[in-house]
């Protein structure tokens, strides 16, 4: 039988007992971590959020207090009156209430727990099935309740931080029509009009900026955004969103200047870092494409991205010709100082690893001190060998690593190889951090399948001025007044000045490939907002999500989310999404198709 508290107060959490209590009349209160009997002596470690204390029962306690102790398992939930002692000799170092005890002299059991399918512990070795499945007992490993705790101060910094910056919080609908930020949507089937659905946001893109047309000048909201896409470890399927909008800013600086407020603040508070508004480095989207293969490079290790077209242009290396006769390009990295380090095996292995991007292979030359050894350096003439070594700035102990091939998928796989070599040889500190604004991201993206252009962030976003003429000569060539910000390699948020104009805004959407009844269709009344006085506006969203990911150094989003999905998008736990009755079926107007 579960016993009351009856009547006791908890004194403070289990991890706050210090040395300075030691004499003190305390209450505790939490879950049994370890117990042991010893017979005449009994230990136990009583866990709550703060940590642990360890509390013992001896002769001193009285007869009935023991026995009852005897019957403790673990995860029995309990209170605990007793007397803080110093453990003398016995300290434990490596606990933070290890200087003390708690000498119990009442005990109550307010709960029983039965065997938990697996132990409380970081250290467990248990399958994310199971983990999952029970995850209210998985909450209870120390690591994941510091993980959502160091959600909450970034939640709590985040929210000092709008506010004192003049932002609203506003919150905006969850049911609403689809936005276009250009995933799959989840859908709800409205019960009151058959046939129609509530599209969950994506991102509450257009009612932020309805917002700053409303006058509300800055907002911000810690939101909730929806999005049916393929899940990767750094992506769910609800998520969420540091949002924020600001009104009358013209150029990306003043809302960069927030963003970098902001990380400046959560990074210097959670981790002790020195950072400053202004000190962050940009990279325009096409220096980031060409040097790094990536629109949100790693730059914590160099391995750049050589382009050697030009050096081999004459060759009469079939596989060079060519790519270069296709249209392609011949690129490459060179991995210094590794020609010695790496295998045979290894070196194919990076040619292995490109495969997956749809490469046929990869060329190499690995210049080790006791002779160059290559897979082609015997198609080549010695100018042609020159040329390449002083395009790769080539030394002895280089490996050069080459892809021949259509220039954005050599970029793409180029890109990927230096994450691979950086990785598996471990070429940089990973503990420590990279902060990067990306710039100037095209505004369009031409869309084969499609046959139309799509737009690279979202319909909204404005072009740049200089680039406005290329909307009627060459959209694809037009860049953004886009920005996204990256850390460590990982896209942590992303934004743009938008459009304000409404024929800029019409102009945009048939760029696009819609029709004026497209338009009145899926953004009527938001393109009918523009016509009655928008101010200029920009503004930003982070992946909380992301940040906290890379601020407790963790690179599965399941362990910064309370109760996340599986790969397939559903909840081991609850096992959503589920069946449900016909009746609810019938109320909706639905029919599902077997
Ligand atoms: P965007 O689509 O770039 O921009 O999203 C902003 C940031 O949200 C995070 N993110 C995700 N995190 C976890 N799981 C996901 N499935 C997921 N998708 C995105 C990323 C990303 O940088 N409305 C615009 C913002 C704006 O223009 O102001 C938007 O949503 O960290």
């Amino acid at each position: 039988m579960a016993e009351l508290i009856g009547g006791y107060k908890r004194t403070k959490y289990c991890g706050d007992f210090r040395g300075t209590d030691e004499g003190a009349e305390v209450v505790a209160m939490g879950f049994v971590g370890k117990y042991r009997n010893l017979g005449n002596l009994i230990f136990i470690d009583v866990r709550d959020r703060s940590g642990i204390v360890q509390v013992s029962f001896d002769d001193s306690t009285a007869k009935e207090v023991f026995e009852k102790a005897t019957t403790l398992r673990n995860e029995y939930v309990i209170c605990i009156k007793g007397i803080v002692r110093s453990r003398g000799a016995n300290i434990n170092k490596n606990l933070p209430s290890g200087e003390i005890e708690i000498i119990a002299s009442d005990l109550k059991i307010l709960n029983e727990a039965e065997v938990t399918p697996f132990v409380i512990s970081d250290d467990a070795n248990v399958g994310d099935q199971t983990r999952l499945k029970y995850r209210y007992l998985d909450l209870r490993r120390p690591s994941l309740q510091n993980i959502l705790m160091v959600r909450n101060k970034i939640s709590k910094i985040t929210r000092d931080y709008m506010d004192e910056n003049g932002f609203l919080d506003i919150e905006t609908p969850f049911l609403g029509k689809s936005t276009p930020e250009g995933a799959r949507d989840y859908l709800v089937p409205s019960r009151v009009h058959p046939g129609e659905f509530y599209a969950l946001p994506q991102s509450p893109q257009l009612f932020k900026q309805l917002l700053m047309i409303a006058g509300y000048d800055r907002y911000y909201q810690v939101a909730r955004c929806f999005r049916d896409e393929d899940l990767r470890s750094n992506r769910q399927p609800e998520f969420s969103q540091i949002d924020f909008e600001m009104s009358f800013v013209e150029n990306d600086i003043d809302v960069m200047e927030i963003a970098e407020g902001l990380i400046c603040r959560i990074f210097n508070e959670c981790l002790g870092h020195d950072l400053k508004v202004g000190g962050f480095r940009k990279l325009t989207y096409s220096d980031a494409m060409e040097n790094y293969g990536s629109d949100k490079p790693d730059t914590r290790f160099d391995l750049k991205i050589i382009n050697i077209t030009d050096a081999v242009a004459g060759t009469d290396f079939a596989v060079f010709k060519s790519c270069i006769e296709g249209g392609g390009s011949v690129r490459g990295i060179n991995a210094k100082g590794l020609a010695s380090k790496l295998t045979r095996k290894q070196v194919d292995a990076c040619g292995e690893f490109v495969k997956g991007y749809g490469i046929k292979g990869i060329a190499w030359i690995a210049l080790k001190p006791e002779g160059t050894t290559s897979s082609f350096l015997k198609f080549m003439s010695e100018d042609e060998i020159t040329a390449i070594y002083k395009a790769m700035d080539a030394q002895e102990g280089d490996l050069l690593l080459i892809i021949a091939d259509k220039t954005q998928l050599a970029l793409d796989s180029l890109g990927g190889l230096r994450r691979y070599i950086a990785d598996t040889y471990n070429l940089y500190d990973k503990s420590s951090f990279d902060f990067l604004w990306v710039t100037d991201f095209p505004l369009l993206d031409y869309d084969e399948e499609e046959g139309r252009y799509c737009a690279v962030h979202h319909p909204f976003t404005s072009v740049k001025a200089e680039d406005i003429h290329l909307l009627d000569t060459d959209p694809s060539k037009a860049r953004a007044n886009a920005y996204d910000f990256v850390i460590n390699g990982e896209e942590a948020g992303g934004g743009s000045i938008r459009i304000h104009d409404h024929k800029m805004q019409a102009k945009m959407f048939s760029l696009l490939g819609m029709t004026d009844e497209d338009i009145a269709e899926r953004f009527g009344f938001f393109v009918d907002a523009f016509k009655y006085g928008a101010p200029p506006h920009g503004g930003l969203a982070f992946g909380l999500d992301r940040l906290v990911m890379l601020v407790t150094g963790t690179d599965n989003i399941k362990d910064v989310i309370a109760f996340p999905k599986v790969q397939n998008a559903s909840c081991l736990m609850t096992d959503a999404p589920s069946i449900v009755d016909d009746k609810q079926l019938t109320e909706l107007s639905l029919n599902i198709k077997k």
